[in-house]
C-alpha cells in the first residue's frame, strides 16, 4: 500500500517524481521522500507525514539538477511512521537508494547477518535491510541491474523495489513479486510506478511487468530479466483513461466527485455488452461455453467493499443461474480448505487488483484446479493478469479511498456475468436476458435521480454529527446495502457502525437500542410481499425501543410513513438492483459526515486504497 515513482530521462526527475507521489498519496500518507542522482552525487530527502511536509523540506534543501530519480509514499509496516523509517533507504556508503513497497518476511535473519558484518542500520524498517544488501553487491563490482537480481534471489515475501546508484547515474532499476508495478514508456524518457496514474499526463502506453521480474529503464530502453538474468517480456498495454479523469475537476474531495460520477461508470461498465442480435458478449471471459456449462459451483472471493458486493451478486448468481454461490472473505477463504475443483467457478472482485488477500485466496484457488476470473478497475493489475478470464469495470480511476464508484459496477460487472452464464447454460431465454439488461441501462438515470435529492441526507448528516453508534438494518439484498452503509460510516467518519441484517435483530443486537440510536433501514420494494412486512416489523421492534428510523424505501411505498423519523424515497428498480440506488444516500451520508467532523475525506486515519500486505 505505498506509492512508488521512478524517471529516468530529459525532464526534471524531481518535478515528475513528486507530482507522480502527488496522485499516488491515496495508496499511503504516512512519509514521503525522494532520491535523486546528480554528478556523481547521490541526494535524498524524505519526511513523515503528508507529501506536503516533503514539499516544505526540499523548499528549504536546494536538490540538485537531475534526470534520474525516485520517489515513494509510505503506508507503514514495519516502524513507525518517522523520518527515520521514511523511505527512500540507502546503502553503507550512501551510493545506492531504494524505495520498497510490500514485507520482506525474511529480512530479520538478513538484517542479523549484516549486523554480524559490521552493518548498524539506521532504521526499523525491512527496506534498509535490502538497502545495504544492494549497495553491497554494487560496491563488490555488480552494476545495479545485476546486484537487483542478486538481492531479490535472497528475499521472501511480497515486494516492489525501485533503486538508483551514482554508479549508474542514466538508469532506474526495479523488481516486483506480489506486489504492483508498472512501466511507463516514454520517448527518450521512462517511468516506473505502483500505478499508471502517477505518469499518464507524460504517456498513456504502458508495460505490465509479470511475477519475480526486474526491469532496467534507461531514456531510451527498456529491458526486463527474471531474477537469475535471463531476458524476459513485459505486456505492453494503453491506459484507457487521461489525466483529467484522475484529477478532482473542482470538487473540493475525490469521493464527492466518484460519488457524482457512479451514472456514467455503470454505463460504461454496460458499453458494448449486447450484440446488434441481443447476444451479451463479454469478450475478456476467455473461458469456453463448455467450461462455463461445467460450472457447478461459485465462490466469490474479495474484502472490504468488494466483499459487499459479492454479497449482493450472489443473489442475482443463484437466481439467474441455479448454481450454488458461496462468498467468502479473501483473508479466510485458504484457511478454511475450501472444497475446490475444476468445476468450480472463483470470482475475484478487487477494484485495485492488488489487494494480496484476494491475491493469495486467487493464488490457491488455481492450484486446487479451479477457473478464476478476476472483476477489477485496474487494467494490467495483478489479480487480473493471475486469473484465466476479467471482466473490467470501466469505473475510470478512484482515488478516494472510500469505495463508491467501483462498488456500484462490480455489482454490475457481477449481474454481466449471471447473465452470460445463464445465456450459456440456458438458464435464461434471451428475451429476458435483453429485458434484464435492459432493466441495468435504466439505473444511470436512476443513480442520477437520487444524487440530485442528496441534500436532506447531507443535513440529517450535519445534524447528527455527535453519533456515537449508528445501525444499519437491510433484508435480501438490502443486508450487503447495510453492511456496505456501515463501513463507509467507520471508515470516513471514525464513528461505531453496524450492519445486520433485520431478521437477526432481536437474536441479541437489539440490545444496543437506547433512545434516539439512529438506524437507517433499506426496505426490501413493495412488490416483495412478505420481505416487505417482515421489515416494517423489525422497524417496529427498533422503534418500539426508542430508534430513531431513518428509512430508505422506493417512492410510494407508503406503508412505511407511520415509521420513519426520516424518509429517503428511492426510484423504482427491479428489487435485485435495489442496492444500485440504495447506496448512494449512504454514501453521500459518510462523506457528509466527515466533512462535518473536519476529517480527510479522501484519506482516512491508518487506511490505504490498495491494501497490498495480507
Ligand atoms: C472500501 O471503501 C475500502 N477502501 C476497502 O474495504 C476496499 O474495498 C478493500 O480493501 C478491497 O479493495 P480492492 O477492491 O482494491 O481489492
Amino acid at each position: 500500500m505505498c506509492g512508488i515513482v521512478g524517471y529516468v530521462g530529459r525532464q526534471t526527475a524531481l518535478k515528475v517524481v513528486i507530482d507522480g507521489l502527488r496522485r499516488l498519496e491515496y495508496r499511503g500518507y504516512d512519509s514521503a521522500g525522494v532520491a535523486l542522482v546528480s554528478d556523481g552525487e547521490l541526494f535524498t530527502e524524505r519526511r513523515a507525514g503528508k507529501l506536503a511536509n516533503l514539499d516544505a523540506a526540499l523548499a528549504d534543501a536546494e536538490p540538485p539538477q537531475s534526470m534520474t530519480g525516485i520517489g515513494h509514499t509510505r503506508w507503514a509496516t514495519h516502524g513507525a511512521p518517522t523520518d527515520r523509517n521514511a523511505h527512500p533507504h540507502v546503502g553503507r556508503q550512501g551510493r545506492v537508494a531504494l524505495v520498497h513497497n510490500g514485507i520482506i518476511e525474511n529480512f530479520a535473519a538478513l538484517r542479523t547477518k549484516l549486523e554480524a558484518a559490521g552493518h548498524e542500520l539506521d532504521s526499523d524498517t525491512d527496506t534498509e535491510v535490502a538497502a545495504r544488501l544492494l549497495e553491497a553487491e554494487v560496491a563488490a563490482g555488480a552494476d545495479l541491474t545485476e546486484a537487483m537480481q542478486d538481492v531479490c534471489r535472497q528475499l521472501e515475501g511480497a515486494f516492489t523495489l525501485v533503486a538508483v546508484s551514482v554508479d549508474d547515474p542514466d538508469r532506474v532499476v526495479a523488481a516486483r513479486r506480489n506486489s504492483p508495478l508498472v512501466v511507463g514508456l516514454g520517448r527518450g524518457e521512462n517511468f516506473l510506478a505502483s500505478d499508471v496514474a502517477a505518469f499518464i499526463e507524460h504517456t498513456r502506453d504502458a508495460l505490465e511487468l509479470g511475477q519475480d521480474q526486474v526491469v532496467t529503464i534507461t531514456p531510451d530502453k527498456v529491458a526486463v530479466s527474471d531474477f537469475h538474468g535471463n531476458p524476459a517480456e513485459g505486456k505492453p498495454f494503453h491506459v484507457d483513461w487521461d489525466i483529467a479523469a484522475a484529477e478532482k475537476s473542482g470538487y473540493d474531495y475525490f469521493m464527492l466527485k466518484e460519488i457524482e460520477e457512479q451514472p456514467k461508470a455503470i454505463a460504461d461498465t454496460l458499453l458494448g455488452r449486447l450484440t446488434e442480435t441481443g447476444r451479451l458478449q463479454l469478450d475478456e471471459m476467455r473461458l469456453s461455453d463448455d467450461e462455463l456449462r461445467a460450472i457447478d459451483k461459485i465462490i466469490i472471493i474479495a474484502c472490504g467493499t468488494a466483499f459487499h458486493a459479492g454479497l449482493v451478486a450472489k443473489y442475482a448468481i443463484e437466481h439467474w443461474t441455479r448454481i450454488p454461490c458461496e462468498v467468502e472473505l479473501s483473508s479466510e477463504f485458504r484457511y478454511r480448505d475450501p472444497i475446490i475443483d475444476r468445476d468450480t467457478m472463483v470470482i475475484a472482485i478487487s477494484q485495485s487488483g492488488e489487494t494480496m488477500d484476494t491475491l493469495m485466496a486467487l493464488r490457491h484457488a488455481r492450484q486446487q484446479r479451479a477457473k478464476v476470473l478476476a472483476i477489477s478497475n485496474s487494467n494490467g493489475s495483478t489479480i487480473p493478469r493471475e486469473s484465466d478470464a476479467v471482466l473490467y469495470t470501466h469505473a475510470g480511476p478512484e482515488i478516494a479511498v472510500a469505495s463508491t464508484k467501483a462498488f456500484l459496477t462490480q455489482i454490475v460487472a457481477c449481474h454481466l456475468i449471471a447473465l452470460y452464464l445463464a445465456q450459456v447454460r440456458g438458464t435464461k431465454y434471451g428475451d429476458e436476458i435483453t429485458e434484464i439488461v435492459g432493466q441495468l441501462e435504466q439505473i444511470p438515470a436512476a443513480v442520477t435521480e437520487v444524487l440530485a435529492a442528496l441534500e436532506p441526507v447531507r443535513e440529517l448528516a450535519r445534524e447528527m454529527g455527535e453519533a456515537r453508534l449508528v445501525l444499519f438494518l437491510g433484508r435480501h439484498v438490502g443486508y450487503p446495502v447495510a453492511l456496505e452503509g456501515a463501513l463507509k460510516l467507520k471508515e470516513l467518519a471514525y464513528i461505531h457502525a453496524e450492519g445486520f441484517a433485520a431478521g437477526e435483530l432481536k437474536h441479541g443486537p437489539i440490545a444496543l437500542i437506547d433512545q434516539g440510536t439512529p438506524v437507517f433501514v433499506v426496505v426490501p420494494p413493495k412488490g416483495r410481499g412478505s420481505l416487505h412486512d417482515k421489515m416494517i416489523s423489525s422497524i417496529q421492534e427498533v422503534r418500539a425501543r426508542g430508534a430513531r428510523t431513518i428509512i430508505l424505501a422506493e417512492q410510494g411505498d407508503d406503508k412505511v410513513l407511520p415509521y420513519a423519523d426520516q424518509l429517503i424515497a428511492l426510484p423504482k428498480v427491479p428489487t435485485l438492483m435495489q442496492p444500485l440506488v440504495a447506496t448512494v444516500p449512504l454514501q453521500a451520508f459518510s462523506c457528509e459526515m466527515a466533512m462535518v467532523k473536519g476529517l480527510d475525506v479522501d484519506q482516512p486515519r491508518n487506511l490505504a486504497k490498495s491494501v497490498t500486505v495480507e
